[in-house]
């Protein structure tokens, strides 16, 4: 029997549980995945209590993926590019932490538009907090030309920009620059929160000098087309959509915990009827 679950605060609409049973079911194991609202005030002497029952893994959402970390036995080279753990596994030298955040996200991209991952590619990231570090560092990490980052806030891109030690060449500057340069770019990707319900509606920049057949992608998976992908679609964009990369974290972790090779694709369909 697997004992699986999340961490977070709050976690009560987390489709985690239904992914987690999905693959279990797709898999023929038995098992569960149950929610674990840990309030910050008692996360310290809560998650020692968890570490010590029979599970055999868990998620990390926020606002825990940092400071789980000083209670982690190891950390994966995933969680340590990333000072982030999205997943823990337990495993004979104890629990083993990992982020499958930025390598979800980058599969999911590729799994559909194969051509992104080349040498060539210009990709604008839009934000800089958690999810666009992870996002980052994994596509340093495939065959692209330029990454650059656009934030509110410039100060926050440049500290991701200045921990790249690779050869891929990055810029950081703020949105209204982002949205006059957008024709410069084959792929561009909106990793905020702008956007989500109940601010459905709001975008992060906007569009009109996009070009068609750009990739358009945007984390946010509630709505499951937000605005911003809905105008990029008007403007002839390929789209890529939030929960995607929501599926194929997910099922990276479940692969860690099971050695399992499982298929995110058979889910998709049911995975979008639920979502709507
Ligand atoms: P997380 O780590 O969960 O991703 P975060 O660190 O709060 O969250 O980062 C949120 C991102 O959304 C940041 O890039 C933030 O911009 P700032 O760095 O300037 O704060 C961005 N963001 C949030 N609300 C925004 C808004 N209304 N317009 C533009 N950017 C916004």
């Amino acid at each position: 029997m697997l004992k699986l679950g999340l961490i977070g605060h709050p976690v009560g609409h987390s489709m985690s549980p239904w992914i987690h049973h999905a693959l279990m079911a797709q898999q023929g194991l038995e098992g569960s995945y149950e929610l674990f609202d840990l309030a910050p005030e008692a996360f310290e002497e809560s998650i020692e209590e968890l570490l010590k029952q029979p599970m055999d893994g868990f998620n990390v959402t926020v606002p825990y993926k940092e400071k789980i970390i000083p209670h982690l036995d190891h950390l994966d080279s995933s969680a340590v590019a990333l000072g982030a753990v999205n997943t823990v596994k337990r495993t004979d030298e104890g629990w083993v932490g990992f982020n499958t955040d930025g390598t979800g996200f980058v599969h999911s991209l590729s799994n559909r538009y194969p051509e992104v991952i080349q040498p060539g590619t210009r990709i604008l990231l839009l934000g800089s907090g958690g999810a666009a570090r992870g996002i980052y560092f994994a596509l340093l990490n495939s065959e692209v030309e330029q990454v650059d980052i656009a934030n509110r806030t410039v100060a926050r891109a440049e500290a991701i920009i200045n921990e790249n030690k690779t050869e891929v060449r990055s810029r950081a500057f703020d949105l209204e620059s982002a949205e006059r340069h957008l024709a410069e770019y084959d792929v561009v990707i909106q990793t905020t929160t702008v956007g989500m319900s109940p601010n459905d509606g709001q975008t992060i920049i906007s569009l009109t000098q996009l070009q068609e057949g750009t990739i358009v992608s945007d984390i946010v998976y509630r709505p499951m087309e937000t605005t911003f992908l809905t105008e990029a679609k008007a403007k002839g964009a390929k789209l890529h959509f939030g929960h995607e990369m929501l599926l194929q974290q997910a099922v990276y972790a479940f692969q860690i915990w099971t050695d399992t090779n499982p298929d995110a694709s058979a889910l998709m369909d049911t995975f979008e009827r639920k979502l709507k």
